[in-house]
C-alpha cells in the first residue's frame, strides 16, 4: 500500500502573489483551471494502491481547505486528510511529528511532494526505480537538469551515473556543485524515520531550555538534516527526468504548462474553435460554466474560471481569468492574473510582462526575480488583480498589481496600488 504527503507550507510574507493569496492558500490557486494540489493528487491517483493523500501544513483549518478536500476525495476515491502543525515544522518536521499517522496501515513507500512545484510528475518510474534500489535505500529523490547559475536556487545532486546512488547533496550552494537539481518530489521507504528520529533527538540535547524566540526543536530540514547526511551512505537515491517540472512562482507559467500537458493527459479539457464560439488559438481552458462571447478571441495559454464572462471582441492571451470575473466588451488582457468576481471595463487593455524563461534554451527555467529592483521599483512583471476590483473603462494598467477591493479610477503602470 502507498501513501502521499503534500507539503503544503503556510501563510506567507509579501510576494506577487500576495493579492490573490489573501483569498485562499496559495496550494488551493487554480492554474489551468484545477487547484495546483489537484494535480498533485491526480497524478498520485493514477499509482495503483495508492490509498491515502496527507495534506500537512500549518494554515489554520478554513472552508476553502475542507472543501477542496471533500471534493477531491469523492472524485480520486482516495482517503484525502489534512494534519495542522502547531506552528512551522520545516520540510521534515511535520512527516516525523505525523509519523504515526503517516505509517498506520503499513505502506510500503510514500511519496513526499512540495505543493509549490508543477509538472508531468514521473510517480511511477520512480516507484520502480525504488523497488529495484537496494534493500538499504530509504529514500529516491526526483532530479532535473537546470543551467550552472540556476541550479544555485536549488538542492544540487551528485549521484553516481551507474547505480545512481546520491554521493553529494548541498543545498542552494554558493559555488557551481551539479546541474542536476531536486525537484522537491520524494519517493521514501518507512526506514527513513530512523534519521529523522536521530535528528528529532539530537535537537532535543543540544536545545534542552525552551525558548520561544528559537524555532521548535520540532522543526527539521529534510535537505539539509537529512539528505545530507544520508548521501553516500547507499540510502539516497535518484531518479532523473527530462519532462516538464517548474516551481509555482508563477502562475502563468506553470498554467501554460499545464494546458500543453493536457493535450496528451486530457485533450477534453481544451477548446477547440467552432462555428458560434470564441476564436481559439493555441491551449486554451474554459470552465463549462463560463460565459464567451463568439466574437472574443482567446489564447494562447488562457484559463477562464467557473461562472467568469467574457465580452465582445475582448482579446486574452497568456492570462488566468478567475471564477466570477467579468471581461467587458473589446478589453485586452496580456500576461494578467484577473481576480475572483473582479470587472474590467470597456475597451481597457491591462497588459504585464512575461518573464518566462527563453523557450530556446534545453532545460531552462524561470529566473527568480525579486518583485521590487535594488532601487524600491516594481521589477516588470505579470499584472496582478486582486478580487473585487473594479476597473474602469478605457483605461490603462501595465506591469502593475492591485490589492483586492480596489475602484481605480485611472491608468497606472509599474505601481502597486493598495
Ligand atoms: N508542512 C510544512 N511545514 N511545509 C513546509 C514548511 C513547513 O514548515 N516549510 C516549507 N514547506 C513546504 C512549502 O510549502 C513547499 O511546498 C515546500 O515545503 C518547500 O518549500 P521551501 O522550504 O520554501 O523550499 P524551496 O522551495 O526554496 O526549495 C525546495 O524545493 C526545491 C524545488 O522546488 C528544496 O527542497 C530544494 O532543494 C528544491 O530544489
Ligand atoms: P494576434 O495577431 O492576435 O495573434 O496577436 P499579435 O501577436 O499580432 O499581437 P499582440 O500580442 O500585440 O496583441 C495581442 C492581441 O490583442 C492582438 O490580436 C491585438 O489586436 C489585440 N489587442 C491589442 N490591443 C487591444 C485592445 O485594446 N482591445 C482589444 N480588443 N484587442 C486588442
Amino acid at each position: 500500500m502507498l501513501k502521499t504527503i503534500i507539503l503544503i507550507g503556510g501563510p506567507m510574507k509579501g510576494t506577487r502573489f500576495r493579492p490573490l493569496s489573501l483569498e485562499i492558500p496559495k496550494p488551493l490557486f487554480p492554474v489551468a483551471g484545477f487547484s495546483i494540489i489537484y494535480h498533485h493528487i491526480e497524478a498520485c491517483s493514477k499509482i495503483p494502491d495508492m490509498k491515502e493523500v496527507i495534506l500537512i501544513g500549518f494554515y489554520q483549518p478554513n472552508d476553502a481547505l475542507t472543501k477542496f478536500i471533500h471534493s477531491a476525495q469523492k472524485e480520486f476515491k482516495l482517503q484525502v486528510r489534512y494534519l495542522q502543525e502547531y506552528t512551522a515544522l520545516g520540510t521534515a518536521g511535520g512527516l516525523y511529528h505525523f509519523r504515526d499517522q503517516i505509517l498506520a496501515g503499513n505502506p510500503d513507500f510514500f511519496f513526499v511532494m512540495n505543493a509549490d512545484v508543477c509538472g508531468d510528475f514521473p510517480l511511477k518510474n520512480m516507484l520502480d526505480q525504488h523497488k529495484k534500489s537496494p534493500a538499504s535505500i530509504c529514500g529516491t529523490i526526483l532530479c532535473t537538469e537546470a543551467t550552472r547559475q540556476q541550479s544555485l536556487n536549488y538542492g544540487c545532486v551528485v549521484d553516481n551515473k551507474d547505480s545512481h546512488e546520491v554521493l553529494h547533496y548541498v543545498e542552494k550552494p554558493e559555488t557551481f556543485v551539479s546541474t542536476a537539481i531536486n525537484c522537491g518530489i520524494y519517493l521514501f521507504s518507512p526506514g527513513v524515520f530512523e534519521p529523522l528520529q536521530q535528528i528529532f533527538k539530537q535537537h532535543l540535547q543540544e536545545n534542552y531550555n525552551y525558548d520561544p524566540n528559537l524555532p521548535s526543536k520540532e522543526m527539521i530540514r529534510l535537505e539539509q538534516e537529512i539528505f545530507i547526511p544520508l548521501a553516500n551512505t547507499g540510502k539516497l537515491y535518484a531518479h532523473h527526468t527530462d519532462r516538464f517540472w517548474s516551481q509555482i512562482k508563477a502562475a502563468i507559467y506553470a498554467n501554460r504548462h499545464y494546458l500543453a500537458i493536457y493535450r496528451t493527459s486530457h485533450p477534453e479539457r481544451l477548446a477547440k474553435s467552432k462555428e458560434d464560439c470564441p476564436t481559439v488559438r493555441g491551449d486554451v481552458y474554459i470552465h463549462p460554466t463560463a460565459q464567451v462571447h463568439p466574437t472574443a478571441v482567446l489564447g494562447p495559454n488562457v484559463t477562464i474560471g467557473k461562472h467568469a464572462t467574457v465580452g465582445e471582441g475582448v482579446r486574452v492571451r497568456e492570462s488566468i481569468i478567475l471564477e466570477g470575473a467579468s471581461l467587458q466588451d473589446h478589453c485586452c488582457v496580456l500576461h494578467s492574473v484577473i481576480g475572483w468576481n473582479s470587472t474590467v471595463g470597456l475597451w481597457t487593455r491591462i497588459e504585464g510582462t512575461p518573464n518566462d524563461p527563453n523557450p530556446n534554451k534545453p532545460f531552462a527555467k524561470i529566473e527568480t526575480t525579486s518583485t521590487f529592483t535594488s532601487e524600491g521599483k516594481l521589477n516588470p512583471s505579470i499584472t496582478v488583480i486582486g478580487s473585487n476590483v473594479t476597473v474602469p473603462s478605457e483605461v490603462m494598467i501595465l506591469n502593475s498589481i492591485v490589492l483586492p477591493d480596489k475602484a481605480l479610477s485611472g491608468s497606472y503602470k509599474n505601481q502597486i496600488i493598495l
